[in-house]
């Protein structure tokens, strides 16, 4: 398959015939309803698909852009809008099905879910208070309880803030307290590969010097022993016994915040993007409809963990919101071996599955035949997200797991959009490998030349952007409304006016798709995990003998991009032991963020390219880790010949 003309797949016909949107026309239809009447497309979807507990006035106001409000005088709960409203009609539907890394399974109905969690809202309100507004940090592992503990904060009003569990000590820490939350919810640990693994010691040690926490929320799942403190930690599961099993839902405003979740900017320490509730849950609703295409019968699975933004809109609220039942699997993808996902499949009869490409490629790796295994008849829609996905990885995703029948979905989205904003509609786009395709209705995304601010001219490249706010739009970082206007609204422009940049390239083909391209700033995508490289840098230059530090993206066989770090030391001597070293520097990484940011490549470098007003040259480094000619004028630079030296050392 070549790189440069795609092949077309086109949609399957017989599953276009029951597809919500069944061909282009029909996509064509709605978005051009949205673009003649963006207000009225927005509300009467808005009125259809939310369960208001009061009606909204007004459908947008963006007087004070990019400070948006939708949906305002509206009342409602994200919680209710996700079990309440199900109960008439889907009260014994499998709501979640679980399973764990050992292969212990648990159905959930939505009769069950409402209790579970009415039960875990009481916990929260009346045995520590918990109350509107308040923010809660969820650092758990993927089982049920995770579930319930998000759905608990929205019923209660309530603000969650997941932090991944792979985060260190320090890097929860930091997250708690630019929150300013009172309550950590967590676990003793879970279960990976058959092993018992743990949580508790790492918020222990977060919590270790001065933080806003009071209360800590212990969920049992691995019965491993964990140190406990008196008067701040107490047991989920002696508490919730005596929670009664009704809760009254908060009634939210539609614009009161729902949760918070950190991610990685280009610059600066993580940022807490906030989304509200009805505009966030109208579209995680819309779009689990619109491109995974559940229909009532169906079982839906998505890999994702809930410490990620995908987690929270495609494993639990878009699926529960729509009344679907959603998979939750608490293990790895290759264990006990390559085979696991495709035999959850066939036990499942899972119809649409959701996983990351990096998923793909160590599933591909790993177990080129094994799909050939099992029975994968039921599946209907096959979804990518968070990195771009290679036309070899996609192939074999299309062929050997889809059967050459089912519709790639290659959703692009990030933290910050709440949901998917580019993406084929399954019964509806003909595909190509590795293309998000087309916007989706409602959504103004168009790549703009960054200097003109006009559409970007086919295979020219320009900037991802959506030129006008949606629902589920980004409303803030919390506690920095300037980092938030200039994180987003400060790069491009159109018509004079600035417009959402995601910080993405992309280009349009012949034929009007779009190929994202990947970040144009400094953020490296690892494993479809943003990490920033001034993150890195900053939890590198902790470690004592490191002077200077730059850290690059290089292109990585499974994880689609790895960090490569030039680090240079404060002695000249040299390095004894250069394996010690990196050790040495990773550990520092371990602590300050977590494994996910460790380094695949460290080089130690004599100094690094800066120009002469001392502005390290990252395009220099990363060429040089890609193992890319240089093509930057170089003579310029502070010291030119370290660009030579540094060369030597990498490509010998
Ligand atoms: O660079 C884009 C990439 O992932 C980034 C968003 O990361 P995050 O906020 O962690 O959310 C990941 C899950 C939505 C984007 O800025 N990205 C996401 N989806 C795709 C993608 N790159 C290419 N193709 C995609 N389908």
């Amino acid at each position: 398959m070549s790189d440069n003309v795609k092949p077309v797949f086109k949609p399957n016909k017989e599953f276009a015939k029951t597809a919500r949107i069944k061909n282009m026309c029909e996509y064509q239809a709605l978005q051009d309803y949205a673009m003649e009447d963006y207000e009225g497309f927005w509300g009467s979807y808005a009125k259809e698909k939310l369960s208001w507990i009061k009606p909204f006035t007004n459908v947008m106001d963006e007087s004070n852009f990019p400070f948006v409000k939708w949906f305002e005088g509206g009342k409602l709960n994200v919680s209710a809008q996700c079990i309440d409203r199900h109960l008439d009609s889907r009260k014994n539907k499998a709501a979640i099905i679980f399973e764990g890394d050992r292969g212990d399974k648990q159905i959930v109905t939505y009769l069950e879910l409402y209790y579970n969690v009415n039960r875990f809202a009481n916990l929260l309100k009346n045995e520590f208070g918990v109350k509107k507004g308040d923010r809660v940090i969820i650092y758990m592992p993927m089982i049920l309880e995770s579930a319930y503990a998000m759905l608990a904060c929205a019923r209660i009003g309530a603000i969650h803030s997941i932090v991944f569990g792979g985060f260190s000590a320090d890097a929860l820490r930091d997250r708690i307290k630019d929150a300013d939350a009172k309550v950590v919810i967590t676990a003793d640990g879970a279960f990976r590969k058959d092993k018992p693994y743990m949580l508790k010691p790492v918020v222990d040690e977060a919590l270790s010097g001065k933080t806003p926490v009071e209360k800590v929320l212990v969920v049992e799942r691995n019965g491993e022993d964990v140190t406990w403190v008196a008067g701040r930690d107490y047991s989920y599961n002696e508490l919730i016994k005596h929670q009664p099993t009704k809760c009254d839902p908060e009634v939210m405003d539609a614009e009161d915040p729902l949760f918070l979740l950190y991610t990685s900017g280009s610059t600066g320490k993580p940022k807490g993007v906030q989304h509200n509730s009805a505009g966030y849950i109208l579209w995680a609703q819309m779009t689990m409809e619109w491109v995974f295409d559940v229909k009532e019968n169906d079982t839906y699975w998505c890999t994702a963990d809930v410490g990620w933004i995908t987690g929270h809109t495609y494993i639990v609220y878009g699926p529960l919101a729509m009344g679907a039942t959603t998979v939750m699997f608490e293990g790895v993808p290759t264990y006990p071996d390559a085979g696991r996902p495709w035999k959850m499949v066939e036990e499942y009869k899972i119809n649409q599955f959701y996983t990351a490409p990096t998923a793909i490629r160590v599933l591909h790796k790993m177990g080129e035949n094994e799909p050939a295994k099992y029975d994968l008849s039921s599946l209907k829609v096959l979804g990518t997200v968070g990195e771009p996905i290679d036309p070899p990885a996609w192939k074999w995703y299309y062929e050997a797991v889809g059967g050459s029948r089912c519709a790639i979905v290659d959703t692009y989205w990030q933290t910050e959009t709440g949901g998917h904003i580019v993406s084929p509609l399954p019964g509806a786009t003909p595909i190509k490998p590795a293309c998000a395709t087309f916007p989706l209705p409602g959504i103004m995304a168009e790549i703009l030349d960054p200097k003109t601010g006009k559409k970007a001219e086919v295979g020219e490249g320009g900037y991802m952007c959506v030129t006008r706010p949606w629902p589920a739009m980004i409303r803030g970082i919390w506690g920095d409304e300037k980092r938030f206007v200039k994180s987003y609204f400060g790069d491009v422009k159109k018509d004079g006016k600035p417009v959402y940049f995601t910080g993405d390239g992309a280009n349009y083909d012949e034929d009007g798709y779009i190929t994202i391209t990947g970040r144009t700033d400094d953020v490296i995508n690892v494993s479809g995990h943003r990490m920033g490289t001034a993150e890195v840098e900053a939890a590198i230059k902790k470690h004592p003998n490191v002077a200077e530090v730059a850290v690059v993206g290089k292109p990585h066989e499974i994880k689609g991009e790895g960090i490569f770090a030039y680090v240079v030391l404060k002695s000249d001597t040299g390095v004894a032991d250069e394996l010690e070293e990196i050790k040495a520097i990773n550990r520092v990484i371990q602590k300050e963020i977590g494994n996910i940011a460790l380094c695949d490549d460290v080089v130690f470098a004599p100094g690094l390219p800066k120009t002469r007003s001392g502005k390290i040259m990252r395009r220099i480094l990363r060429s040089i880790a890609r193992g890319e000619a240089i093509t930057q004028d170089i003579s310029t630079l502070e010291d030119p010949t370290v660009v030579a030296k540094i060369e030597k050392m990498v490509r010998g």
